[in-house]
């Protein structure tokens, strides 16, 4: 009889890498992060977390630990020490930390090659499950790190326009940079940088006069299957009630589809709760220091979704 941990190892060869982004500070991406890794890893499941916020790391405030090695130490040293050897422990059973940088100019803006050998080294790692907590904004980084799982990153937003709106602009922005890499030709480059939506970007193909008919064809179904296997999941997090978060998921999901041509998720959304801000300043996770509250229930029915149980 296998211990039901075994079991689990058993059933998930390679770890699961789960990024979570969204366009916009504050939303709740490192709150969601956190009391996701924590629910999950206490589920019996090998989690790591990794902080890459690269200029303003938090996770180890929000997740009350001080760890001894930082991800400066993988950027700085690479050759010598190996992501592995800066995973470090934490109070928590089954979950492991890879902290962030200490913000520093260089190490905020690690040479492309030092992030592909992050990714490698990340999808070699001992574990189930590998949550990414991005940063704000829509930078090369941020969005080499939200590729990096192809296309299943997590997307945080809150009700408000402006945080729908970042989360579009940042969709947009990650499906571009896929294309710009996937053909790495100066003419889609340059219609690319001419055009804001992937509807009027397959439009301005078809007229383009510097492909022949056929190819202007492929591209273009080329483009629609690179924007299909975008399965972005929405979270909606500082959500009054759940109505408001559906119409929200619903308008980004809208814009995404009709614009995009991605056909985003929705994982699930997280109540806004005073308490959160208590939780952080404690540095204890809301899933543990309030296991009952509504918000710890919305972690743990989208741990349930993501497959977790
Ligand atoms: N569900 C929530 N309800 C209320 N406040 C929240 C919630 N999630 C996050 N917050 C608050 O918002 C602040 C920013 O959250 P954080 O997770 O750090 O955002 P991000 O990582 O997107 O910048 C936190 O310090 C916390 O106090
Ligand atoms: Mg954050």
């Amino acid at each position: 009889m296998l211990h039901l941990s075994e079991q689990k190892h058993l059933s998930r060869p390679n770890a699961e890498i789960l990024v979570v982004g969204g366009g916009k500070g504050g939303v709740g991406k490192t709150c969601f992060s956190v009391n996701m890794a924590v629910e999950i890893a206490r589920r019996g499941w090998r989690v790591i977390l990794l902080d890459a916020d690269l200029s303003c790391s938090n996770i180890e405030t929000v997740l009350g630990v001080k760890s001894n090695t930082r991800l400066d130490d993988f950027f700085h040293q690479r050759g010598t020490k190996t992501l592995e050897s800066i995973v470090s422990d934490t109070p928590y059973e089954n979950l492991r930390l890879i902290p962030g940088t200490t913000g520093l100019l260089d190490v905020a803006n690690p040479r492309y090659q030092q992030k592909v050998a992050l990714i490698r080294e990340l999808r070699n790692l001992d574990a189930d499950l590998i949550i990414v907590d991005l940063d704000a904004g829509a930078h090369l980084n941020t969005l080499d790190f939200f590729l990096m799982t192809e296309t299943n990153g997590v997307l945080v937003i809150t009700p408000e326009r402006t945080s729908i709106d970042n989360a579009f602009k940042f969709l947009r922005a990650a499906l571009f940079r896929r294309i710009e890499r996937f053909y790495q030709s100066p003419e889609v480059g340059y219609l690319l940088k001419r055009n804001e939506t992937l509807h009027d970007f397959i439009e301005s193909i078809q007229k383009a006069d510097c492909f022949e008919k056929e190819t202007g064809d492929q591209v273009c179904q080329e483009l629609r299957a690179l924007a299909r296997s975008f399965r972005p999941r929405i979270v909606v997090s500082k959500a009054n009630n759940a109505y408001e978060a559906k119409i929200a998921a619903n308008i980004l999901a809208k814009y995404a589809r009709q614009l995009l041509h991605i056909e985003p998720d929705s994982l699930g959304y997280v109540y806004f709760d005073k308490y959160v801000s208590d939780a952080v300043n404690a540095g204890v996770p809301f899933v543990v220091g309030r296991p009952h509250l509504t918000i710890s229930h919305c972690i743990k029915d989208m741990a349930n979704r993501l497959g977790y149980f």
